[in-house]
């Protein structure tokens, strides 16, 4: 199956919940595109997995599409059509972890050049844009994006990346994506890249809201099943294509057939996933809100968040993750991550299991201190994600471990 570009549409229908309403086909382009059993000898239905790192050539430089497993491999194509698809984008490009796109795509760069970077970012992208791409001598302006003037104060003539993340991690703010590629595009050259890991494509879709480049840790809700270690970038831009593509190369950041297939397996339940994840989520933060040991909950489902309104125009709704604040410190909240018996104390997020983990010493250990400081990430806010389990269970289980404090 393959998808007309031109047919799509940005429909901003209101579902009942009041977040955007999701436009038909998703999951038949999930199942379908990129997946045509003719395209193999064999009919397979399910695409097949190619472990082969060399392709036999017809003669000297000419080949059947493939000539090296890590310049070109058929279960990877078959994967990043796909996520091209579910995205809207005509080119999608997988690396070996999220990391590695993040790697690929400030190689794009070169000395002398700026980086405007959103403040409250994934721990990994922090430590690579401070501890290895200033080393390069690129320099970086970390600004609070959901403020729009200091994103547009932070452009210089040598900014060529401005990198958001959107909900931000741990702290679930909202950046309106389609404010900010609206001043950052007013100035030519500068490449808008949003992480949409914390959503997937099927919640948030950034480049129909005018982004360059949209970028996965698919370890995280692409795949769901915390059994991969994946990355992806997808874009419209067949130049910037050109250049990821060569890098993917180059740099040798590349996936293995194996994961690939396994990652393509998994989109094929990613509404059906995503679905239960965001009504579980909304179940357990409304159970927190209202629990006296609780200061704040930080989920963008909920009307006391204050980015809600735009969450609800920008998004399919919200995932499984939020944050919140215990009351007290290091003491509360460690024996109440150690009590909790369904939740599995450990990092990432995303998967189908809940786990739960203290930012401050665990995924943003890395942010420097004063950085934390000033944010709000204290020993007291826990970050859950909250997985597929039965939605009575989990609270079941939050509410004992509460019982604790
Ligand atoms: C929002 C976000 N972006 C990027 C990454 C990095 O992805 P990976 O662990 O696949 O390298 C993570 C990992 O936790 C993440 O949470």
């Amino acid at each position: 199956m393959s998808i007309d570009k031109k047919n799509i549409v940005i429909e901003r229908n209101v579902a009942e919940d009041g977040f955007l309403a999701q436009p038909k086909g998703f999951t038949t382009k999930a199942i379908h595109v990129g997946q045509d059993p003719d395209q193999w000898k064999s009919m397979a239905v399910v695409p097949p997995i190619s472990m082969s790192t060399t392709f036999k050539q017809f003669g000297p430089a000419q080949h059947a599409g493939f000539e090296y497993g890590r310049s070109g491999n058929p279960t990877r194509n078959v994967l990043e059509t796909c996520i091209a698809a579910l995205d809207n984008g005509k080119y999608g490009l997988t690396f070996s972890s999220g990391l590695g796109v993040t790697t690929a795509i400030i190689t794009m760069l070169k000395a002398g050049d700026n980086i405007v970077a959103g403040d409250d970012l994934y721990g990994g992208t922090n430590r690579l844009l401070r501890n290895v791409a200033m080393n390069m001598n690129i320099s970086i302006d970390f600004v609070d994006a959901t403020d729009l003037a200091k994103v547009e104060n932070a452009l210089k003539p040598n900014t060529k990346l401005v990198w958001i993340e959107t909900p931000t991690n741990p702290l679930l703010k909202v950046i309106d994506i389609e404010a900010v590629c609206a001043i950052v595009h007013k100035v030519p050259g500068i490449t808008v890249v949003v992480d949409n890991t914390f959503l997937s494509s099927y919640l948030q879709r950034p480049l129909d809201l005018g982004a360059d480049i949209v970028m996965y840790s698919l370890t995280k809700y692409m795949n769901g099943h915390s059994d991969v270690i994946m990355g992806a970038a997808v874009m419209n831009d067949e130049a910037l294509y050109e250049k990821l593509k060569f890098l993917q190369n180059a740099t040798g950041i590349v996936p293995s057939p194996f994961d690939c297939y396994l990652v393509n397996r998994s989109l094929k339940t990613l509404a059906l996933r995503m679905e239960r994840h965001k009504s579980n989520s909304l179940a357990v933060a409304k159970f927190l809100e209202k629990h006296p040991k609780i200061e704040r909950v930080l989920h963008p489902g909920l009307p006391s968040h204050p980015q809600h309104e735009l969450a609800k125009r920008q998004t399919f709704g919200h995932s499984g993750i939020m944050s919140f604040y215990i009351k007290g410190g290091l003491k509360e909240s460690t024996l109440f991550l150690k009590s909790l018996e369904v939740f599995t104390l450990a990092e990432s997020l995303g998967g189908y299991e809940s786990l739960a983990e203290l930012p401050s010493v665990m995924t943003h250990a890395s942010v420097p201190e004063e950085q934390r400081a000033v944010l709000g990430i204290t020993d007291g806010l826990i970050r859950i994600s909250v997985g597929l389990e039965d939605v009575d269970d989990l609270i079941m289980d939050l509410k004992q471990s509460l019982d604790k404090l």
